[in-house]
């Protein structure tokens, strides 16, 4: 079965065709092509993600990134697709491209997109081009919860083959993004109940706004991680400024967390010492920010009997985090991180679980008509 995979919920479009063989816990996978479209420069200017901006770079670019998708899986003679305006392409694009254009033998038989959580106008945007080329194409369309996608990312490969392997349950998934920081038990494979979450800002979130306190870039994650990786390194005992941040809720009797306090208390701190070794504060922050993800995950782990740790979605990239994620997981606990490509937000991820979804409908999908943008979904 070849899939078409559409992620559009924030910044980056996604898009990845793949070719899938059955069997939920232990489908097969081979990435015929994938592209991803960063919108980082467009938003670097104003220090997160402008939602309009955001809209029309994924109306831009979805059309384009198809048919470079399509151009690289080998699948179509190009000259057929040369009309570049977006809508008029788009449309285009959905009643054209089962003709000539493409050889009948490669044709798409599922299509696979994201509609929640996220901004809502971005994802609409995902969902009316993968309905567009679904009631075109005359193929069934899945919607994605994008939290699961994340979920499943660790299975994923952004090149070449790949296998969904059976999970040993209880399994744990930490996820932890710009939008999101959700402890999530699953029972059963693929059944969700969320026994923790952030009560205010995300993990990410709380990353990207120090970031910008220290005038780095967005999104910040990547420059705090690095600038407190140098710190940890040359770390000594007579500095200036003793920096100790709180760990707000990391003796709460739950598996929440909250980060806005740890945010605020950088911010007082940085007004008090504006001389303050950039450095130094990324590493205490990050250390604050981080002990509070383990420190909970640990506790969860114990109290359920977790076989299982999956942690994933953007912060999953920091290397702190991989270090003491492995530190509090046993050899009895098997720990899953996807790959950097896949940790941050691709359209792999809701392929994989689009796909399995299906299967795990049997093969049954929603009226194109239900299928709606909804910017709060919960897992
Ligand atoms: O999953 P993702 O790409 O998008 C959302 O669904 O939000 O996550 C993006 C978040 C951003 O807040 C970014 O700063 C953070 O992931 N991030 C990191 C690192 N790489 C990305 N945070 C900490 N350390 C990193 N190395
Ligand atoms: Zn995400």
């Amino acid at each position: 079965m070849r899939i078409l995979a559409i992620e559009t919920s924030c910044d980056d479009t996604g898009i990845t065709i793949f070719e899938a063989k059955d069997g939920t816990q232990n489908a097969e996978f081979k990435i015929l092509a994938d592209n991803l479209a960063s919108q980082v420069k467009i938003h670097n200017q104003y220090g997160g993600v402008y939602p309009i901006l955001a809209k029309r770079e994924h109306e831009k670019n979805l059309p384009i990134l198809l048919k470079k998708t399509f151009r690289e899986a080998g699948f179509f003679q190009e000259r057929s697709l040369g009309r570049s305006d977006g809508d008029g392409q788009r449309k285009f694009l959905a009643k054209n491209f089962r003709a000539e254009s493409v050889k009948k033998s490669s044709f798409i038989d599922l299509i696979c997109v994201t509609y929640g959580p996220g901004l809502e106008m971005c994802l609409w945007e995902g969902i009316t081009f993968a309905k567009d080329l679904a009631r075109g194409w005359g193929v069934p369309l899945v919607p994605v919860n994008h939290m699961e996608g994340h979920v499943l990312s660790v299975f994923g490969k952004n090149k070449g083959k790949f296998k969904v392997s059976k999970l040993k349950t209880p399994v744990l998934s930490l996820l932890v993004s710009g939008g999101h920081t959700q402890l999530v038990l699953s029972k059963k494979f693929m059944k969700y109940e969320i026994i923790g979450e952030t009560l205010d800002d995300a993990v990410g979130e709380a990353f990207d706004k120090v970031a910008r306190m220290l005038d780095l870039p967005y999104p910040g994650g990547p420059h705090i991680s690095r600038l407190a990786e140098q710190a940890r390194k040359s770390e000594t005992r007579n500095s200036k400024f003793e920096i100790k941040f709180p760990r707000p809720m990391l003796n709460s009797n739950n598996f929440d967390f909250s980060y806005a306090g740890l945010k605020t208390a950088v911010l007082y701190f940085l007004k008090k010492n504006p001389a303050a070794d950039k450095a130094r504060v990324a590493l205490e922050f990050e250390n604050a920010a981080i002990e509070c993800l383990t420190y909970k995950t640990a506790r969860a782990i114990e109290k359920y009997k977790i076989k299982t740790l999956i942690v994933a979605g953007g912060v999953a990239a920091n290397k702190h985090l991989r270090r003491e994620m492995t530190k509090i997981t046993s050899k009895k606990i098997k720990l899953l991180f996807p790959t950097l490509e896949l940790a941050r937000d691709n359209a792999v991820m809701i392929g994989i679980a689009g796909y399995l979804n299906f299967l795990k409908n049997k093969k049954k999908v929603p009226r194109q008509g239900s299928i709606k943008a909804t910017g709060n979904l919960r897992l």
